[in-house]
């Protein structure tokens, strides 16, 4: 910003596949009743996009374009997962941006610099008073490095896949565990060994080992760490 001016406060909370980032933030952010940004969803979005207007995952130019003027609205009501339903050229999308095909496509754009680019001053738009949790990959890292509170969650990849195999199946939707594994390990590969942005902690980061803690033992944590930002200063 350089001008002084007190910004709304950030915790970001960022991590592999599958660990669970979404859920925490989520109700972290409605615990708070802070903003929230699935800056995931971003990347989704631009892979589904993508694919709907013919451009090729691999043409960085016309990517960056695309991104940097996404037609895409948030609104807040029906069909809402992250508390906003999606919308992309009009038509809602929340269910098309979550299969495991975006996901996939949603790695493979996340990997072009010129993409990152176009999507970094959207994703800090987002922050707004009271405050704003973000869920992504480079969160801490890249788009809000001056967050006063970083949040790392990690977990075994296998459990990763058992997390996601049981909300796929609880939907009614039939996968393998195996091939759930395999693309699990697929995406973590990608996310950390790209050039631009890799997923790795901030030094700053409180990194949680969510392997064998409940959704709620984790967000306790995240929360003890998060009491500091509001207690009274004199
Ligand atoms: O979190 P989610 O699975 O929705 O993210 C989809 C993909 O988008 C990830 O695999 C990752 O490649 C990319 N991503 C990213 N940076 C973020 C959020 C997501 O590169 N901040």
């Amino acid at each position: 910003m350089g001008t002084g001016e007190q910004q709304a406060p950030v915790i970001t909370i960022d991590g592999p596949s599958g660990v669970g980032k979404g859920t925490i933030a989520q109700l972290l952010a409605r615990e708070l009743g802070w903003h929230m940004l699935d800056s995931g969803a971003l990347y989704r979005l631009v892979a589904l996009g993508a694919a709907r207007q013919g451009i090729p995952l691999d043409d960085e130019t016309a990517l960056a374009d695309y991104a940097a003027r996404l037609p895409v609205e948030f609104r807040a009501g029906e069909g809402a997962t992250h508390g906003l339903a999606i919308y992309l050229d009009g038509e809602a999308v929340g269910d098309a941006i979550r299969t495991e095909e975006c996901g996939a496509g949603a790695s493979r754009v996340a990997a072009l610099p010129g993409v990152r680019a176009a999507l970094l001053a959207r994703q800090r738009a987002f922050r707004r008073p009271p405050g704003l949790v973000a869920d992504g990959r480079d969160m801490g890292t890249t788009v809000f490095p001056d967050a006063p509170l970083k949040i790392f969650l990690t977990a075994s990849a296998e459990e990763r896949a058992r997390r996601r195999y049981k909300q796929l199946k609880e939907k009614g939707i039939d996968v393998s565990l195996a091939a759930l594994l395999e693309e699990i390990t697929e995406r973590d590969t990608r996310d950390s060994q790209r050039s631009a942005s890799p997923l790795v902690p901030a030094d700053d980061a409180l990194r949680i080992d969510t392997t064998s803690m409940t959704i709620d033992e984790v967000l306790q944590t995240v929360k003890q760490a998060a009491a500091p930002l509001f207690a009274p200063r004199d």
